[in-house]
């Protein structure tokens, strides 16, 4: 019983904090769209330009934000965009903990 109540907490917490894109506002937000990244995109479309993220505060140090930011560094990948970190949580802290997503980010000027 234990096991299963755990498991069904889990299950809850993983939904609630799973990233949805919405195209709309321009983000990629938890379900309950309290924790966001937020890009514009410049360079005729092909560039992705994250400019903020937030998470709320009795959700921070968890690695949502870095959840954020792998669902935003995978969809522009997949669609062949590259990257601008102007958000200083994503230069400074994302990338160098995972440095290996650094092959998206945008080389030449805009
Ligand atoms: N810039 C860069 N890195 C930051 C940061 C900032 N403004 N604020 C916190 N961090 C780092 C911390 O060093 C922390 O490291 P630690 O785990 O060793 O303590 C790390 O982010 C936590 O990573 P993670 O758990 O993935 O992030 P989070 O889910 O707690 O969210 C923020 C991080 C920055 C999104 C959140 O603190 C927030 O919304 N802050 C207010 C808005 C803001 O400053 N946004 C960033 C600039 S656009």
């Amino acid at each position: 019983m234990e096991k299963e109540g755990a498991s069904n907490e889990q299950a809850r917490e993983e939904g609630e904090n799973s990233i949805v894109w919405n195209e709309k506002y321009r983000k990629f937000e938890t379900r309950d769209r309290e924790a966001y990244i937020e890009y514009q995109l410049i360079g005729g479309g092909k560039v992705m330009e994250l400019v903020h993220t937030y998470v709320p505060p009795s959700k921070r140090g968890l690695g949502l934000a870095a959840h954020l930011c792998v669902a935003a560094f995978s969809h522009a990948e997949a669609q062949s965009l590259s990257v601008i970190p102007t958000c200083s949580y994503v230069s400074d802290t994302f990338l160098s903990r995972n440095p290996s997503w650094n092959s998206v980010v945008h080389k030449s000027k805009i």
